[in-house]
């Protein structure tokens, strides 16, 4: 039987407990995660607002797991520099709020991050056919992005499959990451269609032991 490929999970720290939030990165960076998600909201890309760089500032200085950081801003250009000053691992952009995307990601890169691009629920798969060579990541939405805790939305799984199927025929080395609705029963699903990183909010934090939650993860 061919060997299991290992999931990589990255807790969203969005529906936590923020007066905690100290000891939230704690618990994460002794556990077996493997990123930290961090989701940058601005109330105008999306209907909510969540918080931002000074946070993520603080939380770099606290964290020993690379970060893993999505913007949910318009024009998000203005914000890269910024955010070298936490060394995140990832930095993912919406394909849906760059006009010159191929220029965000090259930003990003020269900045000494690597370069992700999000996909909402309803944008195709094929409009990474001439991005693709410049991400480091794909992250597809599994639930339109604003809030933790919502329902999973199912054609995401062909979505995995048929991104998979671009990235090698373009020849890209991107990781492939599903955000959004991710919990123990679908996580092997997404998986073993392709999917290389999982986030994970609400099933994480609402589980009453994170840490047992993600060891739960990693055994999928
Ligand atoms: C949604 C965010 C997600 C979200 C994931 O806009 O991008 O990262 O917090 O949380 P759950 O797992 O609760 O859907
Ligand atoms: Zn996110």
């Amino acid at each position: 039987m061919p060997e299991k490929r290992h999931l990589k999970i990255s807790p969203s720290i969005l529906t936590s407990d923020f007066t905690r939030l100290g000891e939230t990165i704690d618990t994460l960076c002794s556990s077996r995660c493997d990123y930290i998600h961090l989701d940058v909201m601005d109330g105008v890309f999306v209907p909510n607002i969540s918080y931002g760089f000074p946070v993520i500032r603080d939380i770099a200085k606290k964290a020993t797991k690379p970060l893993d950081v999505h913007l949910m801003i318009v024009d998000p250009d203005r914000y890269i520099s910024v955010l070298r000053d936490a060394s995140p691992e990832y930095v993912s952009v919406h394909y849906e709020a760059c006009t010159h995307l191929n220029r965000s990601l090259q930003n990003i890169r020269a900045n000494g991050m690597k370069a992700g691009v999000v996909l909402n629920p309803h944008t195709p798969v094929t409009s990474l056919e001439y991005i693709a060579e410049y991400c480091d990541l794909v992250v597809l939405m599994s639930v339109n992005p604003g809030f933790g805790g919502q329902s999973f939305i199912e054609n995401t799984f062909r979505k995995v499959t048929q991104t998979k199927e671009l990235l090698l025929r373009t020849g890209s080395k991107a990781m492939v990451e599903v955000d959004g609705g991710v919990n123990l029963n679908n996580a092997g699903a997404l998986r073993d269609a392709g999917a290389d990183i999982v986030v994970t909010g609400n099933a994480v934090f609402a589980s009453g032991n994170p840490a047992d939650t993600i060891e739960l993860f990693k055994s999928v």
